[in-house]
């Protein structure tokens, strides 16, 4: 899969898909030659190049007029050196100086994927091979860039590593994990843009000259700007068209930019953000950055989609996770919030249990003196008022139900009023003699200081050693302010984001080590830390805190564009929803939670009987669909961005084939609305589907390309029983019959 041609310097890594190319140029630095579809005979390097001189242009060489940096398109590329577009990566030695030249070195070609010190994907020797190039500046720094291909998937794994190897102490100021030069700038950009309850909203804006960006400063990935980008050629949409899509695997503070120059070359940059970021590197160390997943589709962003959802599923989620399906739980925040007793969380297990719903989540409040949001983060031991049983004996109760039983926490934080504070006021995030800025009454613990983590450790163990725990669901509800760690020295203040999350991460491997069963759902005030770094430790993550059906629409669509239905967590509410106030049906609410986990989130205890049928009717539906759901292909039908944001429709196909999953929904009802064809994907031509509630048997031909009849909710004369007003949803159920046409 990779090939160097030592006479041309080019370095070729490929699949039956894709091709990425790499130069050597004459100055030594690195070309970004080439990435997109399969490239196939000799590549020589003057087919990527072209004699540069443009006159008024600072050049590299004397009496050479025709080679700049600023005209190149380059792989790695530096700053101050005739390059004055942004460079990939900034140091800054003992005098100050920035200036460095990195040049080739060396390179090794290994089977497989390698780990490194930070969450990564794996592949095995058989799935992928990995190129290393090493590059070296005479003043005792080496750089080596890692891609990684996979055989059977369009990916490129990308990582940085530099090391010291001088006796000097230098600063990193910036190292991306990835740098490429694109050869135009006809692309649009999607970035994924939001905030808290109205996470990955899609923005799509064409390139321009210049720099535009996504990016979080929050000591998280944040709801606000997710650390992904794809760029689209105009005009490509769900099924056709070049598509490039990236996403930072990593939980703090990104960067991910693209700047157009006045070449029209696209340089494309991503990794941990530069801004309160430096690194004091010793002789002898080594940082790695995290690693940025690259992919490429010839065919629109579905083939995007399926080849991240079989890239999360196969080569992030931990491999005791990956061949089963998720419980059906029932959570009890939007039920009781912090005002409920053990016997009020076993009423509800109760009915939860009767209703066939598998496990049972103990949400905020069990916890010190946490009766409110005021207090109680940092006191990991049982409120005994409220569960005079501890843990221990309601998770027995809940367990002696039938159902398995899950716990929250909320690890990084800390409130004031707690034991944890009045021994460790010195333990938060922030200058002893400055303001700290609260959020939801709570402060950020300094997850840069191990003794911090190892002190929640242990009273966490302490906690799940003597109970029956079989999930948790691990919550984040404060971004980092004012950012000071008491424990790092001056020059060292810039590492605290990057090591707040290595202590996040070292946290998450004790507790898997010591508990390899619990599943864990990551969670950060909803979708706020949604990103594959928490996927490798965490399968499934509480997409949003918005449970409304109509808002969920766009939320886990645009999630889907790189996570599986399987590592979504979606819930029924109440309604008037608690977000947005809004009455949707349950049956609407179902629908939109069927493309998920699938849980509910109410107090079961209030409903009336007609809804508990309703209930158990779809929780007996989604168990019939989940395997389909979540290991199937999923196919994004209709978008809730476009046209007038009032239908939307997805499908889920099982990887045989044989079975598929359908849902069409629409927001408002409206008057006298036109016949709709609704086209499936992924099924075959000339194979028959038989429908659920449909007497006779259809093509997938006729399927896909005349499209599944919607009727109008109203004809003008009748309103369709099925088709109720506003906030409907239809589903179907396709079985391919045992024979071809
Ligand atoms: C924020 C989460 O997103 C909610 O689901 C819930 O767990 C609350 N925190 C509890 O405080």
């Amino acid at each position: 899969m990779i090939e160097f041609d030592l006479k041309e310097k080019v370095f070729h890594l490929k699949n039956n898909e894709i091709s990425y190319v790499i130069g050597i140029l004459e100055n030594g630095h690195l070309g970004h030659f080439y990435f997109g579809k399969k490239l196939s005979g000799p590549l020589m390097s003057n087919m990527f190049r072209i004699d540069q001189n443009k006159g008024l242009t600072s050049n590299v060489f004397e009496n050479n007029p025709s080679f700049s940096l600023n005209n190149e398109r380059l792989e790695y590329p530096c700053y101050g050196s005739t390059d004055f577009r942004e460079p990939a990566f900034d140091f800054e030695d003992k005098d100050g100086s920035h200036i460095y030249n990195f040049k080739y070195s060396d390179y090794e070609i290994l089977s497989g994927k390698p780990s490194i010190d930070l969450p990564s994907s794996y592949g095995l020797e058989s799935e992928a091979s990995t190129l290393r190039i090493k590059l070296k500046d005479k003043f005792g720094l080496e750089i080596t860039l890692s891609y990684t291909i996979f055989e059977s998937l369009n990916i490129i794994a990308r990582h940085t590593q530099v090391r010291n190897t001088g006796n000097e102490v230098h600063y990193i100021d910036r190292l991306m994990s990835l740098s490429m030069d694109l050869k135009d700038s006809n692309w649009e950009m999607m970035q994924f843009s939001g905030d808290w309850i109205r996470e990955r909203h899609q923005y799509v804006t064409p390139l321009r000259p210049g720099i535009q960006s996504v990016y979080s400063h929050r000591g998280a990935s944040s709801a606000n700007h997710h650390p992904s980008l794809i760029l689209k050629r105009l005009g490509a949409n769900e099924t056709q068209g070049e598509a490039i899509g990236m996403t930072l695997m990593y939980s703090g503070n990104h960067l991910i930019q693209c700047e157009v120059d006045s070449n029209s070359i696209t340089r494309v940059m991503g990794g941990i953000s530069p801004s309160y970021f430096k690194w004091k590197l010793q002789p002898n160390e080594m940082f790695q950055s995290p690693e940025m997943l690259l992919s490429y589709s010839g065919k629109g962003l579905e083939q995007l989609s399926h080849t991240f959802h079989d890239f999360v599923r196969n080569h992030i989620i931990s491999k005791k996770w990956h061949n089963t399906t998720r419980p059906i739980v029932l959570n009890n925040w939007e039920a009781t919030y912090f005002d409920f007793t053990e016997d009020k969380i076993v009423e509800l297990a109760k009915q939860g249990s009767e209703l066939g719903i598998e496990m049972f989540v103990l949400d905020d409040g069990w916890f010190g003196n946490r009766n409110s949001d005021q207090t109680g983060l940092g006191d990991w031991f049982v409120n005994r008022d409220k569960l005079p049983n501890g843990i221990e004996g309601l998770s027995k109760r809940v367990h002696d139900l039938g159902m398995q039983f899950g716990l929250w926490i909320e690890p990084e934080m800390i409130n004031k009023g707690t034991l944890l504070y009045e021994n460790h006021q010195d333990w938060l995030i922030g200058h002893p003699d400055r303001a700290i800025s609260h959020g939801r009454n709570q402060y950020v613990l300094d997850y840069s200081n191990q003794e911090v983590v190892d002190h929640i450790l242990n009273q966490l163990i302490n906690v799940l050693d003597n109970a029956n725990v079989d999930y948790i669901k691990w919550d984040m509800n404060k971004n980092i302010t004012e950012a000071y760690s008491k424990t790092l020295a001056r020059d060292q203040q810039g590492e605290l984001f990057h090591r707040y999350i290595l202590g996040v991460y070292y946290l998450y491997e004790k507790l898997i080590d010591r508990y390899p069963n619990i599943l864990i759902e990551s969670c950060a005030s909803g979708g706020g830390r949604f990103d594959l770094a928490m996927m490798y430790y965490a399968p499934q993550a509480w997409t949003s805190d918005n449970t409304d059906a109509v808002e969920r629409l766009k939320i886990q669509h645009t999630t889907s564009l790189f996570f599986p239905l399987i590592t979504m967590a979606s819930h029924i509410s109440d309604v008037p929803n608690h977000q947005v106030g809004r009455m949707t049906s349950l049956k609407m609410r179902g629908d939109v939670a069927n493309f998920g986990t699938f849980g509910y989130e109410l107090d079961l205890t209030k409903l009336q009987d007609a809804e508990k049928v309703e209930i158990k009717e779809q929780v007996k539906t989604f168990k019939s669909l989940r395997e389909l759901i979540h290991h199937g292909e999923f196919y994004r039908l209709i978008s809730p961005f476009e046209n007038d944001y009032n239908n939307t429709a997805w499908q889920v196909v099982s990887k045989d084939g044989n079975q598929s999953f359908v849902t069409w929904y629409q927001v408002l009802s409206r008057p006298n609305e036109p016949i709709k064809y609704l086209k499936l994907r992924g099924l075959e031509v000339d194979a028959l589907y038989q429908i659920t509630g449909f007497d006779e048997a259809i093509s997938g031909s006729y399927l896909m390309y005349q499209g599944l009849l919607i009727e109008p909710s109203f004809n003008g004369v009748e309103i369709k029983e099925y088709a109720l007003g506003d906030f409907q949803s239809r589903t179907f159920v396709i079985k391919k019959v045992n024979y071809n046409l």
